[in-house]
């Protein structure tokens, strides 16, 4: 497992977010990953993050102003390992683009990893929500993927 992709609806809040935090941490533990987010819909194709998203990962230090939204395509099963659902719309959505079993067996939903029994499912869209909704998504989403790399590359 090498190359992982996040997914979301528009690719301009929770899944770049999720690939600034996989980058950082793939970083800091000396992987080395292909890492890239693509969105389901096509709205904001070209756009930079939402500035609600750029400030709250600036807050940790990570910069994602630079990243450009691009749409999911259904070659992306072949460029990659891992795909990661924010949410269970944007897994049906990328599911309805398999082929066959080893598409579908690549697709995940990111919050699965989470180790708590009460987990949300979907990492909630901040996009019309109020800002401290993407405080929530960092928090969410640093904890689903720290116990993603623990369960894909655990530290030896
Ligand atoms: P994202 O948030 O899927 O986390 O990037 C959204 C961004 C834009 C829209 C919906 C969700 N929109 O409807 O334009």
């Amino acid at each position: 497992m090498k190359r992982i992709l996040t997914v979301c609806l528009g690719n301009i809040c929770r899944s770049p977010m999720a690939e600034g935090i996989l980058r950082q941490k793939t970083t800091e533990r000396q992987l080395h990953l292909e890492i890239d987010s693509a969105g389901t819909g096509n709205y904001h194709i070209g756009e930079s993050p939402d500035h609600r998203a750029v400030e709250t990962m600036r807050q940790h230090q990570i910069d994602i102003g630079n990243l450009a939204a691009r749409q999911f395509v259904r070659e992306d099963y072949d460029r990659f390992d891992l795909i990661l659902a924010m949410d269970v719309q944007n897994h049906a959505d990328i599911l309805a683009l398999s082929r066959n079993k080893e598409d579908e067996n690549k697709v995940k939903l990111v919050l699965s990893y989470l180790p708590e029994t009460d987990a949300p499912e979907s990492v909630p869209d901040p996009y019309f929500g109020q800002r401290d909704g993407f405080a929530y998504v960092y928090d969410l989403l640093d904890r689903a993927i720290e116990a993603m790399l623990e369960t894909h590359f655990p530290a030896s």
